[in-house]
Order: structure tokens, then sequence, then C-alpha cells
């Protein structure tokens, strides 16, 4: 452990490139760019109370990351494990998108991992809160970025939206992408187009994209349904439910129906073999058993060997003939009345749509509020979470040079480093030098079935999201993700189906083969003997049963009697005390 401590330190130094900060301006006066370089010592760690506890213990520092591969580049660090962290910038002069494109990016590195925790920013509406401490009921107008806890992994956008009558919803993305939570350089970006277009890119790939007005995409959508179903409408009392009704032609059996004709049939057309002996028996006694020696006719009955296979039957067939079963041709089964189409029938009832008398046109989804700060305000689990280079701005491009010119280049040494580390394993594996170090199967096994768990729980994290978003919306899922459904119910059928199999073939192997391994071995002196013993255990076992219910009672008495003197007592004391 410590040697390849020291070799990773030896290649990050290795590697290091000194860090310069990102140096062309900025093309927007309001556009805003945080590197950790010192230039903007404005972050405000809240200490916002609840109930006049702090809400918000976790510490946040700016410090270099554990794996440095930049020499002297800072991020912001939520240090603290289990704890809820908030830190927020108030922008100099409010960040106004309002027909202008906005591009928010920035950099995450969960350097312990994200088991269960947040990584997302939050774009804070400008106004006089900004002034208090930061909290969960700050305004915001968007929350970006990963989120990740057991079996939820995504990467949030939300729009915090006012409605015309004032309140505000969440909008929420419904299937968001999946987060890396991985102890890599990661760059989130958003970009929010004055079109109402948007995309949510990971590392500079497009992992979601689409409109904001696209009534799928969002929970709930922007613009609320133009018709709703008429809630006063009734169905009526003669609507048809049936969809086939029986064959109005064909009321009864047809006379050349055999109900009775079996299923299987001895096959007509089969002929005896030849040398087929019906006369030898197909078993005989054991000529190798032997009454036991303490075998007593009067009290045992008569002894009689066990029958084995008769051996020569091998050779040929024995005992009497019959021809094999065959599916019987003329076999028809228990007749029923057809099912045909019901020609009244008119589809199932739906009530009538009417006009939305709650629509409205949120035509320019894309304006946002003026932002007057950022913010991350984050409960998580693990510790260390860092985060660097965050971009606000109005252009896609000049985001994309400063990724490409900081954290692309970050994730490409850090990826070096690990492919170097991995190179290092691997070799020490085949080195013939260090034989005792190669795996043993139990590390192989258990490195399968890591592998296997994390496959696991990827496909439950996926089936999860399935759900939540089926019981979000079942119809929209049902209609547009119908395969993916299909696979996770046939995949968890099967689990359930081999889990029930196992369960049920043991239990049957319990019950039905230990009472034939108890027959097949025994003789009648053995059994009663056995049952005898049974017998006498039980009623061991009832004695004792009776004696442990004893000294419980007693206990509980006991128990009582000290809870009531000590009762006395404190209220002695308390007396004496007020006394
Ligand atoms: C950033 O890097 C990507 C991939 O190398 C490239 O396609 C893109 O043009 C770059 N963007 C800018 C603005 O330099």
């Amino acid at each position: 452990m410590k040697l390849a401590l020291s070799t990773l330190t030896l290649l990050c130094v290795a590697l290091a490139v000194p860090f310069t900060p990102y140096q062309t301006p900025l093309a927007d006066a309001d556009a805003f760019l945080e590197q950790f370089d010192g230039s903007n010592p404005e972050w405000k760690e809240s200490h916002a109370q609840r109930d006049g506890e702090f809400s918000y213990v976790g510490r946040w520092l700016v410090e270099p990351a554990e794996v440095s591969v930049l020499e002297g580049d800072k991020g912001l660090v939520a240090k603290s494990p289990a704890a809820h962290h908030a830190i927020s910038y108030k922008l100099k002069t409010p960040f106004i998108n309002k027909g202008k494109d906005l591009v928010l990016q920035y950099e995450t590195k969960f350097q312990k991992g994200l088991n269960c925790g947040g990584g997302y920013i939050k774009l804070l509406s400008a106004g006089p809160e900004l002034d208090e401490d930061f909290n969960n009921d700050t305004p915001y107008q968007v929350m970006f970025g990963p989120d990740k806890c057991g079996s939820t992994n995504k990467v949030h956008f939300i729009v915090k939206r006012k409605l015309p009558d004032g309140t505000y919803e969440e909008k929420h993305l419904r299937t968001p992408p999946m987060a890396k939570v991985l102890d890599l350089s990661t760059l989130y970006t958003l970009v929010i187009r004055k079109d109402n277009s948007f995309e949510v890119r990971i590392n500079g790939e497009v992992a979601k994209a689409g409109n904001l007005l696209d009534e799928l995409l969002f929970s709930p959508s922007f613009n609320p349904p133009k018709e709703i179903e008429d809630p006063d409408d009734v169905k009526p009392e003669d609507w048809v439910d049936e969809a086939e009704i029986p064959d109005p032609e064909q009321p009864e059996k047809p006379a050349d129906w055999d109900e009775d004709a079996p299923l299987k049939i001895r096959d007509p057309s089969a002929v005896k073999p030849a040398d087929w002996d019906e006369d030898m028996p197909a078993y005989i006694p054991d000529p190798d058993a032997e009454k036991p020696e303490d075998w007593d006719d009067e009290e045992d009955g008569e002894w009689i060997a066990v029958e084995i296979p008769n051996p020569e039957c091998e050779k040929h067939g024995c005992g009497p003939w019959e021809a094999p079963l065959i599916d019987n041709p003329d076999y028809k089964g228990k007749w029923t009345q057809p099912y045909i189409p019901n020609p009244d029938y008119k589809g199932p009832w739906a009530p009538r749509m009417i006009p939305n008398p709650d629509y409205y046109e949120d035509i320019n989804a894309s304006d946002l509020e003026p932002i007057g700060g950022l913010g991350f305000e984050l409960w998580t689990m693990d510790k260390d979470l860092y985060f660097d280079n965050i971009y606000l701005g109005h252009l896609v491009e000049e985001a994309e040079k400063i990724g490409n010119e900081t954290t692309k280049v970050k994730l490409e040494l850090e990826l070096k480093l690990k492919e170097e580390e991995y190179k290092k394993a691997d070799l020490k594996v085949d080195s013939p030098i260090t034989d005792e170090e190669s795996p043993s199967w139990t590390e192989q096994a258990s490195e399968y079935l890591e592998f296997g768990l994390m496959f696991a729980e990827a496909f439950i994290n996926q089936a999860n999201n399935f759900m939540v978003d089926l019981l979000d919306d079942p119809i929209t899922v049902l209609t547009d993700r119908k395969k993916e459904g299909l696979v996770y119910a046939a995949v968890f059928g099967l689990i359930f189906s081999v889990v029930f199999g196992v369960v049920a073939v043991v239990l049957l192997k319990l019950t039905l083969g230990l009472d034939e391994g108890v027959n097949a071995t025994m003789t009648g002196k053995e059994m009663r003997e056995k049952r005898e013993k049974d017998e006498l255990e039980k009623l061991e076992k009832l004695v004792k049963k009776q004696q442990t219910e004893k000294q419980q009672s007693e206990k509980l008495e006991k128990i009582e009697e000290d809870v009531k003197s000590t009762s006395v007592k404190t209220s002695k004391t308390e007396v004496s005390k007020r006394g």
C-alpha cells in the first residue's frame, strides 16, 4: 500500500504541469469564471440556522486536489462526510439571459467517489435574499448537476418557473442522464438557448438534448396541456364494455364433438418386439438380500427380500407388453362457445376533452429571471467533493475553450496516471518473481463478484429510475419505453422464478427425501425405537419450554419490582431536592 502511494506521488510529480489560470478575457461583461485562483475571495459559507441549530455544518476549503495533476491548481472542496454544506457567491452584476443563450459549466471531482451525495450547483435569483445566509429556501432559477444516493443516480436539470398566479414550480427534466461518480475530473455543461432548446453535456459530449417546451421532457411540463378531460362528463349507462361476445350462431356443442376422447391413446400401429418375453418378471427379489439376525417374524412380520429390476430385462423387454402412448388425433377437450367481436362495442369509455381553463403559454421558457449569484447547497455522505472552473456565460464556444484548456487537460493527465497505475498492477500479476502475489482464486472470485454486484447495482439503478418515471407519468413511459420495461420485467421475473424454484426443490427434498431415506434404510424395530426416541425428545423439549417460561415470568416480576422501587426512590429524592 505504502509503495503504491509513493509511486503514485512520484508519478504525480512526473506528470504535474504548472497551473496557469485561463487568461483570455471573457467576451461578455456579465459572464463569470471561477478558477479558485484567489481572484474572487467573496465566496460565503452559510451559517444559516434552523430551530436554533446550524443547518450547514459541513466545512468548505479552497485547496489542491489530493491527487493533483496541475501544480498549484486549487478548487473548492466540501470537506465533511455526512453533513449539509452550503456556500454561495454573489455576482457583482446580475446575469441576464433574456434573448441570449445561457451556458453554465463546472468541474467536479469526487475524490472519495460518490455513494450518497449531491454535486449540483444552483443559479440563485437576484434579490434581497442573497444578502441573507444561503439555505434550502433561497430562491433559485436553475439547479444543475450530479446527484447520487443508492439507486438514484442522475444529473439534475431543474428550472424553477414562475406561474401566472405568481407561485413557483420546479420543472424537472424527466429522464436525466447518469452522473459520473469516479474520482476523475468531470465537466458538466448546461446550455439553454434563446430558442428554448437545451443541452446537457458531460465532458463535452451531449448526454441529453431537447426543447424546454416539449411536454414529454419535463415534469410538470412548462406549458400545461391545452385540453383536459371533462370532469363533468359521465359514462352513459348503456355504454357497451364487452369487446367480444359469445358467438350466437354457435350456441351449442356440435354433435360430433367428443369431449371424452382421451388426450393419449395406445399407438395402434405399434408391434410387440419379437424377443419380448411376457413370461419373464420385470422385478425379482434381490438375491443378495439377507434376513437380519435380530428379525423376529412374530413381532416384525414375515421377512421379504427387497425387489430389484430383473437384470435379464436389460437384454430384451420383460413383463406384459403394451403399445406406447401417442397423441390422440380425435382429442378435442371440453367444448366452449367461441367468441366473436361485439358489433356494439365502440371502445373503452373516456371522458370528452375540453379546453383547459388553466391553460397558459410560456413561450419564452428560456428567459430566466435575473441571476444574482451561484451556490452549492448539498448533503453528502462522502467527503472531499472537489469543484472547479465554474463558468456562467452566453457563449458555448467560450465554455468549450475553457473546458478544453482546464478540465480536459486535467482529465487526460489523470487518465494517464490511472493507466500507469493499472500497468504497474498488471506487471505485478504477470511477473514470475512475485508469484505469491498473483491473485488466489478467492480473490479472483471476489473480483468477479464485485463486478457482478456493480453490474447488478447499475441495472437496479436503471430499473429504479424507470419505476420512478413510470409512477411519475405511466402513459408516456409505457408508450415511449415499452421495450425497456419489458426487459426489466423479464429479468426480475426470471430471478424470482429461479429463486422460488430453488427454494421449492430444497423444501421438497427436505420433506420427501428425509421420509424416503428413513423408510428405505430402517427395519421395523429400528423404526419403533426411533419413534420412541422422538416422543421422549418432544417431552423433554416441552419440559424445558415450561421451565424457561417460568424463569422469564419470574424475571419480569423482578424487573417490575425494581422499576417500582426506583420510581419510588426518584420521587423521594425529588421531594427532598425541592424541600
Ligand atoms: C474543444 O475540444 C474538442 C475536442 O477536441 C473540439 O472538438 C472543440 O472544437 C474544442 N473547442 C474549442 C472551442 O476549442
